[in-house]
C-alpha cells in the first residue's frame, strides 16, 4: 500500500517540500506520496489524531506549528526538546516521534563549505529567534563551543545561551560590538529575515571589518544572494545561501522515513527550478 507523508503549516501553499520529496520517492521507486496540508492552529490537535488514525508514515512541521506540536507527540528526541521545536515526525509503529533536522541540516550543509573543523571554529550567529535556536542548540550539541550571538534585542540572545543544555562558551553581543571584532570569526550565520525578499537592500550588520578567510552564511534563499552575501563576496569571503540548509533538513527527514540519505544535488535542482532558476 502506498505510504503517505506530508508537511503541515499555515500557510503552506507555496511549500517546496512536496515537489522535492515526491521527486525523491519517484527516483528511488518508493510507493509513497508527500502532500501539503493546510492546518489552522486550532485544528492542529484534531489533525494529529487523524494522522495517527489513518497511519500517516511521517510528516514535516512548519510555521506556526513547530512548537505546539511537541505536546501532541508520543516522544521527542533530546536535541529537539532543548530547541523546543520539531520539524520532522516519524510514525514508529503507531507512535509519533518528533525530531528537529533544521540545525543538523544546516550543519551538514555548512561543513561542505568550511575548510577547517566546525568544532574548532569561532562562530557568530546573527539573530535569536526560532531558526537561531535550532542552529545554536544543535551546534552546541555536537561540541561547537565558541558560538557568539548578536541580536537586535540582546536579552533574547542572553536567554538563548542560558537555555542551552549543552556545554558552551558563548557570549551575547551588541551589533556595535561584533562589527568592531568581526575579523575574529571563522563563520558568520544570518538567521534573521533581514535581506529577505522584498527587503533585498537590507543587511543585518556591516561587514567593513570582515576577513576574507571568514565563511558568511545566510539561511535566506529568496533571494539566493542577499545583500549580506553580496557584501561578503566583495570582501573576498566564501559565501553560502539558505538552499543548503533547506535541502539538507529535507534530506535528513527523508532518511529518517526511508533509511536512504538522498541525492542532495538532485534536491537542489528541484528547489532552484521551483525558485525560478
Ligand atoms: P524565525 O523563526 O524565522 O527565526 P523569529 O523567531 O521571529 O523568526 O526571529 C526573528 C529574528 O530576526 C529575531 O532575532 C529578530 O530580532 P529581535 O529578537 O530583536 O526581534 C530578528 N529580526 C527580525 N527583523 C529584524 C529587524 N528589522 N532588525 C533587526 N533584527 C530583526
Amino acid at each position: 500500500m502506498e505510504k503517505v507523508y506530508g508537511v503541515i503549516g499555515c500557510p503552506i501553499a507555496h511549500s517546496m517540500s512536496p515537489e522535492m520529496h515526491n521527486d525523491l520517492f519517484d527516483f528511488y521507486q518508493l510507493q509513497s506520496r508527500y502532500h501539503a496540508f493546510h492546518i489552522e492552529p486550532e485544528k492542529l490537535s484534531d489533525a494529529i489524531k487523524g494522522f495517527k488514525a489513518i497511519g500517516v508514515s511521517g510528516f514535516n512541521v512548519t510555521v506556526p506549528h513547530k512548537i505546539a506540536i511537541l505536546d501532541l507527540l508520543d516522544e521527542v528526541e533530546a536535541v529537539a526538546l532543548n530547541i523546543g521545536a520539531v520539524n520532522t515526525v516519524v510514525n514508529e509503529e503507531g507512535r509519533l516521534v518528533g525530531y528537529n533536522t533544521d540545525g543538523q541540516g544546516y550543519i551538514h550543509s555548512i561543513k561542505q563549505k568550511m575548510n577547517q573543523s566546525l568544532e574548532q571554529s569561532r562562530v557568530l550567529l546573527i539573530g535569536a529567534g526560532g531558526a537561531a535556536r535550532a542552529i545554536y542548540i544543535t551546534l552546541a550539541s555536537i561540541g561547537v563551543l565558541n558560538v557568539d550571538i548578536v541580536n537586535r534585542t540582546k536579552e533574547k540572545a542572553v536567554e538563548l545561551i542560558g537555555s542551552c543544555q549543552y556545554k558552551n562558551s558563548s557570549t551575547a553581543l551588541t551589533i556595535k560590538e561584533v562589527e568592531q571584532a568581526l575579523g575574529q570569526y571563522d563563520l558568520i550565520i544570518n538567521t534573521t529575515s533581514i535581506g529577505m525578499h522584498p527587503h533585498v537592500e537590507e543587511s543585518p550588520i556591516s561587514l567593513e571589518n570582515l576577513s576574507e578567510n571568514t565563511v558568511v552564511s545566510d539561511i535566506i534563499y529568496n533571494p539566493l544572494k542577499t545583500k549580506l552575501l553580496k557584501d561578503a563576496e566583495q570582501k573576498g569571503a566564501t559565501i553560502d545561501n539558505g538552499i543548503g540548509m533547506f535541502v539538507n533538513q529535507g534530506a535528513l527527514a527523508f532518511e529518517k522515513w526511508t533509511g536512504i540519505f538522498p541525492d542532495t544535488t538532485r534536491m537542489e535542482t528541484v528547489v532552484k527550478k521551483k525558485l525560478g532558476g
